[in-house]
């Protein structure tokens, strides 16, 4: 079986798993393969053509959704007869080519974790906030007021920078935190993801590159690679980026900004002192280089003193603040902000009327109504406490079940800690024996760009209640356990120092 494949898919061409697809297809279309033909087995193919079987595994099922072949178990895969009366309907389906960003998308798509367990099992992977503390009714009131005194102004299109209540009100607490902000220099956006696009956006085109934490937010990865744009890892160490790596990648002229999260690291559950604050600005400054500060969990702060924003120590306008309400009130709106300066403010409004027109005006008029009436902060007030307890839960249940040589990050907020095991364990080989225990987690390597291999697992205490973390932790130190006992030395990799 020879087939003619394009190697440089990584760098661009058509990933090889379409190109055995398209081959096939061809085959079939063509007549060369009729009905009924046996095609290779999965193993003699990738050995025969010299791809990983999971590459040959992907092309097999891109051609089974097309229709064109079926597999029988324990027999093998064969070209799928049509059924009776499909033979009339000739026309192949339409297979449009997709962009080669889409194609590698798809491809970090398919290589996210699927998080599948049977009910019971206790959920330490995910930071969607517990809806057994959304404050539904409070909102509704909120909702309905707007609706019966707003009307079907509310049900038209809204401003694109989004409904001016909410932007007054969220100046006020960024100006509470330090943050110059005014109405005007807010923009709202469909939570802090679309923040993290349109920032994207605004200084990098594809083919840029842009500085991330490494480990990071798993979804900023996504957002690059849907943008064309590289990712150049600034490592993270004691719970915050490696200055001097960030100074020396800041300078290159292919990197265009640095997506950063200082307060509640996500996945690390750290937070940056005042002085790697300074200097991080300082570095920025000298590169005049961007800065998009991440600060989706600002509102979750449990204990310990609040840090300045990078936005609240910037004097020159570097930095450009990304908040959200789905950590701390309910993800459901999709409401965040972008607050920023200057042309900064007319471009973010610019890219907001090209694409989407602005939210949803309704929404937006109702949490600003909710958080007016003081509703937001009796929430966050519930939320806090709670999230106190089911931290403190989990610190105790750590250090009480966890062998030695296991670490752990003590957030002062937010919804996630880091556990770094030992004996360079990688921690995604520990989700199946996890799941079986009763425990999900979130493994480490989902949040390196390279997707290597990682000792460090990320916990969250959004959606568990104490017990059910107790449950869980208890569960997870045993699978830590048993794999300790039978795994063998390795030599330790990269690890990240919290
Ligand atoms: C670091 C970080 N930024 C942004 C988001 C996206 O949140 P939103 O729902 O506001 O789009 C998340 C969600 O997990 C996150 O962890």
């Amino acid at each position: 079986m020879a087939i003619a494949l394009d190697r440089s898919a990584d760098t661009g061409g058509q990933p090889v798993y379409q190109q055995i697809a398209a081959h096939f297809r061809a085959e079939i279309e063509g007549g060369r393969l009729g009905a009924g033909d046996r095609l290779p087995t999965i193993r003699e193919l990738a050995r025969t053509l010299g791809v990983n079987r999971d590459t040959v595994a992907l092309a097999y099922d891109e051609l089974s959704r097309m229709g064109l072949i079926e597999a029988t178990v324990g027999r093998g895969t064969f070209v799928r007869r049509p059924a009776a009366g499909e033979a009339s309907r000739a026309l192949a389906p339409f297979e449009p080519v997709l962009s080669p960003l889409v194609d590698r998308l798809l491809d970090f798509e398919r290589a996210r974790v699927r998080y599948t367990a049977p009910a019971g099992t206790v959920p330490l992977h995910s930071l969607v906030p517990d809806p057994s503390l959304y404050p539904v009714d409070e909102f509704r009131r909120a909702l309905n007021r707007v609706l019966s005194e707003g009307g079907s102004e509310l049900l038209r299109y809204g401003p694109a920078q989004g409904d001016a209540a909410l932007r007054a009100v969220l100046a006020e607490r960024l100006c509470a935190s330090g943050v110059g902000a005014t109405a005007d220099s807010v923009t709202l956006t469909l939570g802090a993801s679309e923040g993290i696009v349109l920032a994207l956006r605004l200084f990098a085109v594809a083919g840029d590159a842009v500085a991330i934490e490494e480990p990071t937010y798993h979804n900023v990865l996504g957002a690059l690679a849907a943008q064309g744009l590289r990712a150049v890892p600034v490592p993270m160490r004691d719970g915050a980026p490696d200055l001097a790596v960030l100074e020396r990648v800041l300078v290159r002229a292919d990197v265009k900004a640095f997506y950063t999260m200082p307060t509640f690291h996500n996945p690390l559950g750290t937070s940056t002192p005042l002085a790697h604050r300074r200097a991080l600005l300082a570095i920025a400054a000298a590169a005049s280089k961007p800065v998009i500060e991440d600060a989706y969990e600002m509102d979750l702060r449990f204990a310990g003193k609040p840090v300045p924003s990078l936005a609240a120590l910037d004097g020159r306008g570097l930095v450009v603040q990304l908040v959200s309400f789905s950590k701390s009130l309910f993800p459901g709106a999709r409401v965040g902000a972008i607050a920023a300066h200057g042309r900064v403010v007319d471009a973010l409004l610019a890219l907001k009327h090209a694409s989407d027109l602005g939210g949803s005006p309704i929404l937006q008029a109702a949490l600003a109504a909710f958080v007016v009436s003081g509703g937001y902060d009796r929430h966050l007030t519930r939320v806090r406490r709670a999230l106190l307890q089911r931290r403190d839960a989990m610190l105790d249940a750590l250090a009480s079940e966890m062998p030695d040589g296991v670490r752990w990050t003590e957030p002062e907020g937010g919804l996630q800690l880091w556990v770094e095991l030992p004996e360079s364990l990688d921690s995604a080989e520990l989700l199946a024996d996890a799941v079986r225990a009763g425990v999900l987690f979130a493994p480490g390597s989902q949040f390196r760009n390279d997707r290597r291999p990682s000792s460090g697992l990320r916990l969250s205490l959004a959606l568990a209640a104490e017990d059910e973390i107790r449950r869980g932790v208890t569960a997870l130190a045993t699978v830590v356990r048993e794999r300790l006992r039978a795994a063998p030395l390795r030599a330790v990799d990269e690890r990240v120092s919290v």
